[in-house]
């Protein structure tokens, strides 16, 4: 080294040594703090700063509840009664992950002190909105809730398509199609992300029933797939970006979810580009090597699984090398990253604030988001209800009380309490939860008559009580719960029989359904009208009152179909019942591939009693000048809608698409969708682009989606039976890659 050098470097020795060594700065000391970085670079230099139990620390998560059985208690820094938790690691400034359901809101574990929130309405009522700002302002609420309550991580965004219409927890997810509960429940996630907390998008993937959920195998074509299930997820991950994905309890194609190389590696990370983290549902961790290596990233829910595999057997996993240093890196490094990306080291959670929350603007938004999603099904004109009328009663549903909601862990303790004593067994998946909006009263408050009520119970009595009264209004309900599905699509506890007998006494019976899924109707054609509110949430019994008093127009539409038997039903007898199918309880998904639900009635050609995308207004509207035109590999469409009625109203407008020649998985699909609110006499011009997915089938081989050349149909209708207005257009045929882009 040349002199002048050793010099310089002497001097510089020197500087320093004359200058005590200042400690690091926060900066230094922590070089991930600097927001300039990108969220994957801040990641990298924390795991580069990690020793491996802070990584096993990391991957590892709790149950946030205390279990008797298990002899387990909760966490200490945990939140009592809670979804879950992992601890920080002060050292490195990383946070401790603080999980909480759900989808509807804040909820808490069955205990005698619950923390009471605000509750929104089901996730199919928010689906059956068609309206992507109510779910976006919904989930925005629900993350404030969740926040303030001390939570970052929000176990929400149940997609899973309806395949079959008894699955308990239909009432959680967005229906059965992908386009439609991709949107919604994409922008759910979007919404309570904009909170700085992240969401999960949940259950990854097909577990599309409840009976047998943690052993079944469902089994699917990889087209049929990706047609379907995978196409609602992955537009609500593209929608919503939530920080993290939940794998399912069950197997699919022989492989449990949270050890399925295909759909987690595979799928979810090479094919989408997926950035975030898998973590397990609680208990659907089955392994330790095989799971990290098919890309689980975090085992939640200690004790549920049957032994800690992400705890020291994964640090030994990694020791031996059969989990590789870069894959243990890469699960620490996607929690890491998703963390800095939705704000949890740079605006982090400050303890619990609830008493900041503002319950009474909430209010608002759940009322609005149940309002729109209330769908009347028939009115021979009863509705909206007449300001004449004297004597109006109302029977049944605990409607003087409140509203019904679903059960199991997205249970939401209603702000004001259980509005109905708690009747369940003190277990699992109660209570029966009643939402304390009482439509009664909300009725009574818009309306001159004199409301009284009958709880149903003796359908005679109730019957000639019915006789007396100008109008008649039945609340007829049906509890649904996560890990239990229904056996019947008819009404439980004999209401077919009292709704048959007030009916048959008064035709001016307006039945009210609050329900998690479609239901029978058989007393429908003596009914003078039907409305179906779902679980309307905390304000849903203003929300049915103002419908039903013509407050506000009924503008929800069906994001299910409503089988008119189960005969017409892929699997008219339930599977997965290990008595039946002996050691490896399975359900063939490929008996309706990708036609899942609307697809499949016009594949069979069978008539539903209530089609998808059905719903009536006290408004009328009219749909003209549809244009559709190609747009690259897409088509734009565009109409007229007007309000021609007398009343303000919001329409639905449903555009479907289909190939003249066939070769879809069924005839048509729907391409775009969207609601506006229209004042009478009003009109709107409308485009609106079809995602190109939606125009083509998906190669395996290849991965590629596939638009073929050739003559394509596309309707405007207001349900999926009911088309307005047809046009026709030439498309020239395109491959696009497995994320929908063009291929180069
Ligand atoms: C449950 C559910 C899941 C929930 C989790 C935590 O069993 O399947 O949706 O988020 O456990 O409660």
């Amino acid at each position: 080294m040349p002199f002048s050098s050793k010099l310089a470097l002497l001097g510089a020795t020197a500087l320093v040594a004359l200058c005590p060594l200042t400690p690091a700065t926060a900066q230094d000391a922590q070089p991930w703090a600097d927001t300039t970085l990108s969220p994957d670079a801040r990641a990298d230099l924390v795991v580069k700063a990690m020793t491996q139990a802070e990584k096993i620390q990391l991957v590892f998560g709790y149950f946030s509840t205390d279990l008797a059985d298990h002899d387990f208690v909760h966490p200490a820094d945990g939140q009592p009664a809670a979804a879950g938790y992992i601890a920080g690691i002060a050292r490195l400034g990383i946070p401790a992950q603080s999980e909480t359901d759900a989808g509807v809101g804040v909820a808490t574990q069955r205990t005698p002190t619950p923390r009471l929130r605000t509750s929104l309405p089901a996730g199919i009522a928010t689906a059956a909105t068609w309206d992507t700002s109510l779910a976006y302002a919904g989930g925005a609420m629900i993350g404030n809730e969740a926040r303030l309550s001390g939570f970052n991580v929000q176990l929400a965004g149940g997609v899973n398509l309806m395949r079959d219409p008894r699955n308990g927890r239909n009432f959680e997810y967005g229906g059965e199609d992908p386009l439609l509960a991709g949107l919604m429940v994409g922008n759910e996630i979007k919404g309570i992300q904009s909170n700085h907390i992240i969401s999960t998008v949940k259950h990854f993937a097909f577990n599309n029933q409840e009976t047998n959920r943690n052993f079944i195998d469902a089994r699917i074509d990889d087209a049929a797939a990706r047609e379907s299930d995978l196409l609602a997820f992955q537009m609500a991950i593209e929608t919503g970006q939530p920080g993290s994905v939940m794998c399912s309890y069950n197997r699919i194609n022989g492989d449990y979810a949270c050890e399925n190389n295909w759909l987690l590696n595979q799928v979810l990370k090479l094919d989408w580009g997926y950035n975030g983290y898998v973590m397990s549902d609680w208990g659907a961790t089955h392994s330790t090597v095989p799971a990290a290596n098919a890309g689980l990233d975090q085992q939640s829910g200690w004790p549920f699984d049957k032994s800690p595999y992400f705890k020291d057997a994964l640090g030994e996993a990694v020791d031996n090398g059969h989990v590789s240093e870069a894959r243990f890196d890469d699960m620490a490094h996607r929690i890491l990253r998703s963390m800095f990306a939705n704000g949890l080291f740079d605006q982090p959670i400050d303890g619990d604030q609830s008493a900041t929350i503002d319950y009474a603007g909430h209010a608002q938004v759940t009322q609005q988001d149940a309002e729109g999603g209330i769908v009347l099904l028939k009115n021979t004109g009863i509705l909206p209800l007449a300001r004449s009328a004297r004597t109006i009663l109302i029977v049944g549903g605990h409607a003087d009380k409140g509203v019904l909601s679903g059960g199991g862990s997205s249970q939401v303790y209603p702000v004001g309490g259980l509005a109905v004593p708690d009747t369940y067994p003190a277990h699992f998946p109660g209570p029966i939860a009643y939402d304390p909006s009482s439509p009664m009263q909300g009725i009574a408050a818009r309306t001159q008559a004199m409301v009284t009520y009958d709880d149903g119970s003796d359908p005679q009595v109730t019957a000639s009580l019915a006789k007396k009264a100008d109008v008649v209004i039945v609340f007829a309900t049906r509890w649904e719960a996560e890990s239990v599905d229904v056996t019947t699509l008819n009404l439980p506890d004999n209401q077919d029989a009292l709704i048959d007998a007030v009916t048959a006494a008064n035709t001016r019976t307006v039945v009210v359904l609050e329900t998690g899924g479609p239901v029978a109707m058989p007393w429908l054609a003596k009914a003078g009208a039907v409305l179906e509110a779902w679980y309307p949430g905390t304000s849903g019994g203003e929300a049915i009152a103002r419908v039903l008093t013509g407050e506000v127009d009924p503008s929800g539409h069906l994001p299910v179909t409503f089988a008119a038997s189960l005969d017409q039903l892929p699997r008219p007898k339930l599977d997965g019942d290990p008595a039946v199918q002996g050691g490896h309880p399975h359900v063939d998904y490929d008996i309706e591939g990708a036609a899942v639900g609307y697809k499949w009635f016009d594949k069979k050609g069978f008539k539903p009693l209530f089609p998808f995308g059905y719903g009536l207004s006290y408004t009328t509207f009219a749909y003209d000048g549809l244009t559709a035109a190609a747009d690259g590999p897409s088509v734009k469409v565009t109409f007229v809608l007007k309000n021609t009625g007398s009343m303000a109203g919001k329409a639905v407008a449903q555009v479907y698409v289909a190939p003249v020649a066939g070769g879809w998985e069924a005839p048509k699909r729907l391409g775009a969708f969207t609601k506006l609110d229209l004042a009478p006499s009003q009109s709107q011009s409308v485009s609106l682009d079809v995602d190109p997915r939606l125009l083509a089938t998906f190669d395996s081989a290849s991965k590629t989606w596939r638009i073929a050349a050739g003559d394509y149909k596309v309707m405007l209708g207001t349900s999926a039976t009911d088309m307005v207005q047809t046009a026709t257009l030439h498309l020239d045929g395109a491959t696009l890659d497995v994320r929908g882009q063009l291929s180069r």
